[in-house]
């Protein structure tokens, strides 16, 4: 298993693990990776391709076929996927609706956890997910389960959308995020919760600067 010099980072939908995951690998001077663009970028790909959400044989082919990979000038904090960078577009509607279902098919899984686990192989990195302390690098250094209010969560989310010009209602936001909340934490296969030696942090109110720290000095303490 690799990882052992890496910092695990999971919660819930917007949970503020992009945004601190972020900094925690500035100020520790690494890459970092949010395995959430993985899946999402899968889900993208499979839509272009017109492949059945449901069908996850054509999802685990599309998956295992797929080409990743991260960027050279960016290292771990920039994706290639069939050689497009993928990045802001991913957060989108279609993709946002659609990338629970393609994260519950095991064969997906399967593909996209070996290559996040090659990626940690080299170097220290900061990862973001569902699965990353339970799964993915089980002998992560340090392990952070990141938390907040459904109601928070939604109104950071919400933001989120209209900062990009999406003009969904909150109530909207809230269902969605809800429904992905579910699916991520009821599927059979590596299920969104903390690992048992993750640390707990609730970030309702915190600013990120804060949690960023709190991360930083838990890493420094180990
Ligand atoms: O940013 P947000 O919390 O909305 O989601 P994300 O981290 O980009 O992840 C998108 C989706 O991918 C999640 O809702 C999960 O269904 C799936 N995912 C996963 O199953 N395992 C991971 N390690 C990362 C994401």
């Amino acid at each position: 298993m690799t990882g052992s010099q890496a910092i695990a980072i999971d919660g819930p939908v917007a949970s503020g693990k992009t945004a601190v995951g972020g900094l925690v690998a500035k100020l520790l001077g690494c890459g970092f990776l949010d395995t959430g663009l993985m899946y999402r970028a899968v889900t993208q790909v499979a839509l272009e391709r017109t492949i059945d959400l449901q069908d996850a044989p054509a999802l685990t082919n599309l998956a295992e076929s797929l080409s990743v990979g991260v960027s050279k000038a960016r290292g771990a904090d920039g994706l290639v996927v069939e050689g497009r960078e993928v990045a802001e577009s991913l957060r989108d509607g279609s993709v946002e609706r659609g990338v629970s279902l393609v994260a519950s098919v095991p064969g997906v899984r399967r593909a996209l956890v070996q290559r996040q686990r090659d990626i940690a192989a080299a170097g220290q990195i900061v990862m973001m997910g569902r699965d990353i302390g339970t799964v993915v690098l089980t002998d992560a250094a340090a392990k952070v389960y990141l938390t907040a209010s459904v109601t928070e969560r939604a109104r950071r989310r919400h933001l989120e959308f209209a900062e990009r010009g999406n003009g969904i209602g909150y109530e909207q936001v809230l269902q969605e995020l809800q429904r992905r909340d579910a699916i991520d934490s009821e599927r059979d296969d590596s299920p969104l919760r903390p690992a048992d030696d993750a640390v707990v942090i609730e970030t309702d109110g915190r600013p990120i600067e804060d949690l960023a720290k709190e991360i930083v000095a838990l890493v420094r303490e180990r």
